[in-house]
């Protein structure tokens, strides 16, 4: 799992690892910064971390190769991105393509990128939500795993929206993981459907 800040989403996943039913392990938690809250959810649940951040690299290839490579090392089914607010590259998406999850605070298409529910909130709608989809090369762009609908109130302001958008992502995100983890998944003309 990728994380850069609280990491509630991880959180939420380890979690519900803690019943074997519900069959997924996470086998690592990789970060671009140090001294996050996220990092040290995955040391007190004495799940093995690394470390890269992207200025110790001469250039943004080499660190997305060690990022490539650091992942590949601990073998995960799945890599997901939660809260990691940094786009994989061309080696990432070239391993782990059609495996790597993300997270978004916001009903994509509508509202990508980094400020989500501040442009939701900007623009007006009454509605948005969390997505989950499959990371592709473009922002955000991915095939769509799952989507969860929030109310906007006419009182919201961006981190009360963005609070209650978290409630429903950890949920989906534990779901989704689960049942992907379980069942497997297919990903057809940009449809993705769990089961084989
Ligand atoms: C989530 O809303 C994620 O979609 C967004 O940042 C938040 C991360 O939360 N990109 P956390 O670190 O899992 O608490």
């Amino acid at each position: 799992m990728l994380v850069s800040g609280a990491g509630t989403n991880l959180q939420a996943l380890l979690d519900a690892t803690r019943d074997p039913a519900y069959g997924v392990e996470v086998v690592a938690v990789g970060a671009d910064r140090d001294s996050i809250e996220g990092l040290a959810r995955a040391e007190r649940a004495g799940i093995p971390t690394f470390v890269h951040r992207v200025r110790d690299f001469p250039s943004r290839e080499d660190w997305d190769r060690e990022l490539t490579a650091s992942c590949r090392s601990h073998r995960p089914d799945l890599v997901i991105s939660a809260g990691f607010m940094k786009l994989a590259g061309e080696s990432f998406l070239a391993e782990f393509g059609g495996r790597y999850l993300n997270t978004h605070p916001a009903l994509l298409p509508a509202f990508p990128g980094m400020t989500g529910p501040a442009d939701a909130l900007d623009y007006g709608v009454k509605v948005t939500g969390a997505t989950l989809f499959v990371v592709d090369a473009g922002v955000d762009t991915g095939p769509i795993v799952a989507q969860r609908a929030v109310p906007v109130e006419d009182d919201d302001t961006v981190e009360l929206l963005h609070e209650r958008i978290k409630v429903v992502e950890r949920a989906m995100l534990v779901d989704c993981v689960g049942r992907m983890a379980r069942e497997g998944f297919t990903i057809t003309d940009r449809k993705v459907r769990f089961g084989q």
